[in-house]
């Protein structure tokens, strides 16, 4: 089929790139054109493990193809994909503006029957609007249909994500169309959930705030584990062996960020209320998140006292590992909260340094290497597991520091290795070694 992506974020690039490598062609189109430009190079504007391979390989086989021209991508398109940012405005809300633009882009473009499909994460009815404004601005005498795809891919194993995703939803007006879909997917050989237009937009939003519960929930069952003696590794791993909980999203942390969990549960508060309908467990869920990511912070406080003049290595500043991508991730809070209190912050990680620098307080220094961020410390923050944080061992902590104090936000070390250190270890919902 020919297919015409708009937006080359991680949704739009990654839905691209592995359709073109499923044998369909793929006309990417993006406004920025430098960006077209180097991707035409193969490189990639986001760091995402095994995408650039994916990029170059269908690029060069001709079944892949970037461009800032609208109408060149849709004038042979079958199917167009919707996939440009829908940013959080400042009262929770999902803006919509870019989505809204593509579709007149479409409208004014299209010169064919063609399957208009939105990847976006966007509010329950929003394709009827997208559909509206199709109507409102086509020139040609062609017939559009509009589609829900949600997403669901991670941010650091969107590749394989998308290759081996649980399941691809599609909403759509009519059998036809849902059938049309269905075939483009097939070689994936993901099981495909059709539903009508409505319900696959509730789908990406109840699935996010569900996962989003589940970590606010684990969050909360660990601080409750720390005041009771109990381990919340522990706990978890017995609640998941129960079929009905399940084993993952259970990891106690320093709460979730990144690009959708914390835009998506606004988001879907405020559709909430705006039918009159207080979303009150999902605001807990919102409110516990935000305490969890000081949590380091309270801790250290609660340790020491005050952390005037304390020097503090945060080793991970990526909202998780193998990501670039610093949007909402707990180190901004924790650097910010941080420097008000007097301390020094000496900050590390492997890849989102340069995004780091343009977000966190200008006081913060930045180390070369984590061996250098902990020498250079009087003590540890963990933020982000990334491999080469949890790769340092107790015995290097032993090496670099005099008195090895560290606040682990993502239990990278068990307890018992702990034990046999000469380290003062605090995690999440555990004891702390002394
Ligand atoms: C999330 C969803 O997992 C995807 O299914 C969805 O497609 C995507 O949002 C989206 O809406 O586009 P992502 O934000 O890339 O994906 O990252 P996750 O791996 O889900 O992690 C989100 C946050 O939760 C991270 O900060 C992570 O550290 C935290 N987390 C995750 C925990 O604290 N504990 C866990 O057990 C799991």
């Amino acid at each position: 089929m020919q297919i015409a992506v708009v937006g080359t974020g991680y949704v739009g690039l990654v839905t691209g790139v592995c359709l073109s490598d499923i044998g369909h062609h793929v006309i990417c189109v993006d406004i920025d054109e430098q960006k077209v430009e180097r991707m035409r190079k193969g490189i990639s504007p986001i760091y995402e493990p095994g995408l650039e391979e994916l990029m170059v390989k269908n690029y060069e086989a001709g079944r892949l193809n970037f461009t800032t021209e609208h109408n060149k991508a849709f004038k042979d398109a079958d199917v167009i994909y919707i996939a440009v940012g829908t940013p959080q405005q400042e009262d929770g809300t999902a803006d919509l503006r870019f989505v809204e633009q593509v579709a007149i882009d479409i409208a004014e473009n299209l010169q064919k029957d063609a399957i208009v499909i939105t990847k976006s994460t966007v509010p329950v009815g929003t394709n009827e609007k997208v559909k509206r404004i199709i109507l409102e601005h086509i020139k040609a005498d062609v017939k559009v249909e509009v589609a829900s795809n949600p997403e669901f891919l991670r941010e650091g194993s969107a590749v394989s994500d998308t290759f081996n995703g649980d399941r691809i939803v599609i909403g759509t007006e009519s059998e036809e169309a849902a059938n049309t879909l269905e075939e483009l997917y097939k070689p994936f050989g993901i099981p495909v959930f059709k539903t009508d237009i409505r319900s696959a937009e509730m789908i990406k939003y109840a699935s996010n705030a569900f996962l989003a519960t589940k970590i606010s929930f684990i969050n909360e069952i660990s601080n409750l584990c720390e005041k009771l003696g109990a381990n919340v590794g522990d706990v978890a791993q017995g609640m998941g062996m129960d079929d009905r909980i399940g084993n993952k999203f259970l990891q106690a942390g320093i709460g979730y960020g990144g690009s959708c969990f914390p835009k998506d549960t606004n988001a879907l508060v405020q559709i909430a209320s705006f039918v009159e309908h207080e979303f009150n467990l999902l605001k807990s869920v919102i409110q516990v998140n935000n305490e969890q990511q000081r949590l380091l912070m309270k801790k250290a406080k609660e340790r020491f006292g005050s952390l005037k003049g304390m020097k503090i290595a945060l080793l991970g500043l990526a909202f998780k590992p193998n990501t670039d991508d610093m949007r909402e991730a707990a180190s901004i809070i924790l650097s910010e909260e941080l420097v008000k209190e007097g301390a020094e912050v000496i900050a590390y990680d492997p890849i989102s340094m340069d995004n780091a620098k343009k977000l966190l307080p200008e006081q913060v220094q930045y180390a070369g290497s984590a061996e250098e961020a902990v020498k250079r410390a009087d003590v540890v923050f963990i933020v982000t597991e990334w491999n080469e944080v949890k790769e340092i061992t107790f015995t290097d902590y032993e090496n670099w520091l005099e008195i090895p104090v560290i606040f682990d936000g993502r239990n990278c070390y068990s307890l018992e290795e702990a034990r046999k250190h000469r380290v003062e270890y605090h995690s999440i919902g555990r004891r702390s070694i002394y």
